[in-house]
C-alpha cells in the first residue's frame, strides 16, 4: 500500500522550535516524530511513502534520505520526496505527491503531526465494506472547535464536514483525525497545480456532489502534537504508558516509571520520567514528570518538572523549569524561572535570574492557523 504524509506546514503554533526544526522532525519522547509515524505506517503494511512538503526540505533529506527507510523492527519503506514549489494546501499537496508516487491506485494519506494507535487495516476494511471513495478516521475530543468536525449517519456515511467551527457550535465531538483512505477518483477531483484544502474544499464538495464519503470512529489513542499544550500532553501520555509500556524503543526502566537511555542512575529523578543518554543530574537537582534528551545537564539546586528538554540543554544552578519546552542547546541561567508552557528556542539563553512566563491568549481568541 502507498501513503502520502503531509509534512509541509510551517508549524507556526510551535514556534520558535519550528523556525529551525520542522514539526515532524521534533523529538517526541526522544524519537523523531516522523520516525514514529513511518514505523506505524510500515507496521500496517505500507511499503511506499511520499513525503509531501516545501518547508525546510533539506532538514528532512538530511534525517531521512530519499530511497528507503528502515524502522527499529527492520521493516522497510520506499521513500520519495514531493517538494512543492509553493504550498499547495492539504489537497493540492496530495495530488502533487500522488503524481510523484505514480499512483493509479488507492492511497493512504496522513497529516504529519498525528500520533495514533489506530489499526490502519481496520480503516481500509471499513472503506472496502462501504465501497467508499474516501474514508476518514475519526477521533473524539473535548473541544472540537480546533479541528474538522464530522457528523455521520449510523453506517458511517458523512453528513457534513465543518472545518474549525466556532466554539460551542460543533454538531458532534467526533473530529477528523487526519488519516484518510482515498480512491483515485478523489485525486481526479482535485485540480492540479492549485492550492486546495482537502478540509475546506475537497470533502465538502464531494458531499455536495453526492460522492461516497465515509468516516470510521475509533477509540484508539490519538493526538495532534501541533500546539505547545498537545506537545507536552503527548509526552505525558507516553510517560503514562498510554501507547505501550516503554516511551521510546531501547529505554530501560531503572525503577517504576523511571526510564533511562544509556547508563544514568535514578538519583534525583521522580517518576514518570525519561532521561536520554549522557545526561547529568547534579547534586540535589530534581527532575520529575519530564523528558530529557541526550546530554542534558541539570545543575545542583535546579528543578525540572512536567517539561520537555531537547538535547544538549543546560539548566544552571537553582533554575526552575516547569510545564515548558526547551529547544536543543538552550541554556537556562542560574536561578532563572521558565514556567507556564513557555517555549525556549534552540540555542537561546535565558539569562541569570530571568523569568519566562507564556503570555495568555484571551479566552475568546479565534483558533490559531488553519490548513
Ligand atoms: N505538503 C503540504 N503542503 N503539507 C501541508 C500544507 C501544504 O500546503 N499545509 C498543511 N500541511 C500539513 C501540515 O504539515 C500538517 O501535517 C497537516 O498538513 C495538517 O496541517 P495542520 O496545520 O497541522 O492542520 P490542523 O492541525 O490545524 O488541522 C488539520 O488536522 C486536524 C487533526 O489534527 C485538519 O485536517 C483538521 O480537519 C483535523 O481535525
Ligand atoms: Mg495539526
Amino acid at each position: 500500500m502507498k501513503a502520502v504524509v503531509l509534512v509541509g506546514g510551517e508549524g507556526t503554533r510551535l514556534r520558535p522550535l519550528t523556525f529551525t526544526t520542522p514539526k515532524p522532525l521534533l523529538p517526541v519522547a526522544n524519537q523523531v516524530f516522523l520516525e514514529r509515524q513511518l514505523s506505524w505506517l510500515a507496521a500496517h503494511g505500507v511499503d511506499e511513502v511520499a513525503l509531501s512538503l516545501g518547508y525546510l526540505p533539506d532538514a528532512f533529506r538530511a534525517r531521512f534520505p530519499e530511497g528507503r527507510f528502515v524502522d527499529g523492527a527492520n521493516r522497510e519503506v520506499r521513500l520519495v520526496y514531493a517538494v512543492e514549489p509553493v504550498p499547495l494546501g492539504t489537497a493540492g499537496a496530495v495530488r502533487f505527491a500522488a503524481e510523484h508516487l505514480g499512483v493509479g491506485e488507492r492511497i493512504v494519506v496522513c497529516n504529519g503531526d498525528v500520533l495514533t494507535g489506530l489499526d490502519l487495516g481496520a480503516l481500509v476494511s471499513f472503506h472496502d465494506g462501504r465501497q467508499a471513495e474516501a474514508t476518514i478516521h475519526l477521533a473524539r475530543v473535548d473541544d472540537p472547535s480546533a479541528f474538522g468536525v464530522v457528523p455521520t449517519f449510523a453506517d458511517g456515511e458523512v453528513k457534513a464536514f465543518v472545518e474549525k467551527p466556532p466554539r460551542g457550535a460543533a454538531p458532534t465531538d467526533w473530529i477528523n483525525a487526519g488519516t484518510y483512505v482515498l480512491e483515485p477518483s478523489i485525486l481526479e477531483r482535485i485540480p492540479a497545480g492549485l492550492c486546495v484544502s482537502i478540509e475546506r474544499e475537497t470533502f465538502p464538495r464531494l458531499l455536495e456532489q453526492r460522492g461516497r464519503l465515509f468516516a470510521m470512529p475509533s477509540d484508539a489513542y490519538w493526538i495532534d502534537i501541533g500546539t505547545p499544550d498537545q506537545y507536552l500532553q503527548v509526552h505525558a501520555d507516553l510517560l503514562a504508558g498510554r501507547l505501550g509500556p516503554c516511551p521510546v524503543p531501547g529505554a530501560h526502566e531503572a525503577a517504576p516509571g523511571i526510564w533511562i537511555q544509556g547508563d544514568a542512575t535514578p538519583e534525583g529523578l521522580g517518576a514518570p520520567v525519561l532521561v536520554g543518554p549522557d545526561c547529568r543530574i547534579e547534586g540535589d537537582a530534581r527532575v520529575s514528570g519530564s523528558v530529557l534528551g541526550a546530554a542534558v545537564r541539570v545543575a545542583p539546586g535546579a528543578v525540572v518538572a512536567q517539561s520537555v528538554l531537547h538535547d544538549d540543554v543546560t539548566v544552571a544552578a537553582g533554575a526552575r523549569v516547569r510545564d515548558s519546552i526547551i529547544g536543543t542547546g538552550a541554556v537556562i541561567g542560574a536561578d532563572a524561572e521558565v514556567v507556564d508552557r513557555s517555549i525556549v528556542g534552540a540555542n537561546a539563553v535565558v539569562e541569570l535570574g530571568g523569568c519566562l512566563v507564556r503570555a495568555r491568549r484571551p479566552a475568546t481568541a479565534a483558533p490559531a492557523t488553519s490548513p
